[in-house]
């Protein structure tokens, strides 16, 4: 089976976690963190072009700080896209907030912001644009709303490291930016989180957020969990960034290669990349105007690891119907029942992408 993504781990990871485990410190609950915790948020800080990074244990960890930083909790409400991963808005209810879905640009995928132009309000307290598959959202037109009404806008990058809006990283442009470096993502320590600001109270009060709430050892001073990264996943993470380059002019390549193959197709519309953008095409997504599911398990069946990014809307998700007010999504519907996502990771071989484009044709020949 071709999987849908494979992680690129070489001889330089494998030697960071030996190192790890022969210097004996896997971890550290200071504030600071530990040695390589601290030089790989120098590093992504340095990469994404902010003051501040805090790494911690996941993607969700990530938001779910970010949200305790701003104060979230009862009473408040958050803004989210209905056609992302769960943890984008399930964070809104761990804390009592009450989270309200905006719908999707059909084109990108990313939250519509004619949708959120109808939903923003000074009763909001963060609006949480997802840049989808690695494509950016508006963020111009985002953070302008959000300042109208005084909003803090968190950007969940989980699948966007490295992808510019206006030749900006993403995750640098709102107050917070929250990525993910689970096994899937662009660079990966397994599994594990980052956040990214600019702020520094904000980065005091994360720091603090991930480690008890410690400032100094046993001294809590605010409500915060254990969500620290080891040191085994700083070590891995270091290596992979250096990489990142690399990694993305693969998946770039093998996108354009896609497209071109699939130019002709009728029945299918395949990612764009708008102008403002530059995707690290952590996710390539094509759109099948019809019996996607069997396009779907036809791959699988042929031995490609087609897989749906994401077959149910966040607001028909069973965890939130009893938190949520009914809410009309037609694009996020829509995308849920058409899109599905192909194998595009930097260590495709030429055999494999062409065999890839071959059962592809085949699917919408036979169902299409
Ligand atoms: C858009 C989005 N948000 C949040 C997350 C959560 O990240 P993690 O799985 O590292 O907790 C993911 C990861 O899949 C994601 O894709």
């Amino acid at each position: 089976m071709i999987p849908i993504n494979k992680p690129c781990i070489g001889e330089e990871e494998k030697k960071a976690v030996l190192k790890v485990l022969d210097s004996l410190q896997l971890t550290d609950s200071s504030f600071e963190g530990g040695k390589f915790v601290r030089e790989f948020e120098r590093l992504f800080a340095e990469y994404v072009g902010v003051k501040h990074a805090i790494a911690v244990n996941s993607g969700t960890s990530a938001i779910l700080a970010a949200l305790m930083a701003l104060d979230v909790g009862e009473g408040c409400e958050t803004l989210a896209p209905g056609f992302t991963f769960a943890s984008t808005a399930t964070t809104s209810l761990f804390l009592k907030a009450k989270v309200r879905f905006v719908d999707i640009d059909l084109k990108t995928y990313c939250i519509s912001v004619e949708d959120l132009l109808r939903k923003v309000s000074e009763k909001v307290k963060v609006i949480l644009p997802v840049h989808l598959y690695g494509h950016p959202a508006r963020m111009d037109e985002i953070v302008e709303a959000a300042e109208k009404y005084g909003v803090n806008v968190v950007e969940d990058s989980a699948q966007s490291l490295g992808s510019k809006y206006k030749g900006r990283m993403t995750g640098s442009i709102g107050l917070i930016g929250c990525f993910s470096l689970y096994a899937t993502k662009i660079v990966t320590c397994g599994e594990g989180g980052m956040i990214t600001t600019n702020d520094d109270g904000l980065a005091e009060r994360l720091r603090m957020i991930r480690s008890h709430g410690q400032f100094r050892g046993y001294d809590s001073k605010i409500l915060g969990l254990n969500l620290r990264m080891p040191q085994i996943e700083a070590a891995i993470g270091i290596e992979q960034l250096r990489k990142i380059d690399v990694f993305i002019k693969a998946r770039r390549e093998n996108a354009r290669f896609y497209n071109e193959e699939f130019s002709k197709l009728e029945n299918v519309r395949l990612p764009v990349e708008e102008d403002y953008a530059e995707t690290n095409w952590s996710i390539y997504t094509v759109y099948v105007k019809r019996r996607r599911n069997e396009v779907v398990q036809y791959m699988r069946e042929n031995g490609v690891g087609a897989t749906v990014y994401y077959p149910i809307p966040l607001n028909r998700l069973e965890v939130f119907l009893k938190d949520i007010q009914p809410e009309s999504l037609p694009n996020c519907e829509d995308a849920a029942e058409h899109v599905m996502s192909l194998p595009v990771y930097p260590t495709l071989t030429e055999e494999e992408k062409n065999y890839v484009v071959k059962v592809f044709k085949d699917a919408i020949r036979k169902f299409l």
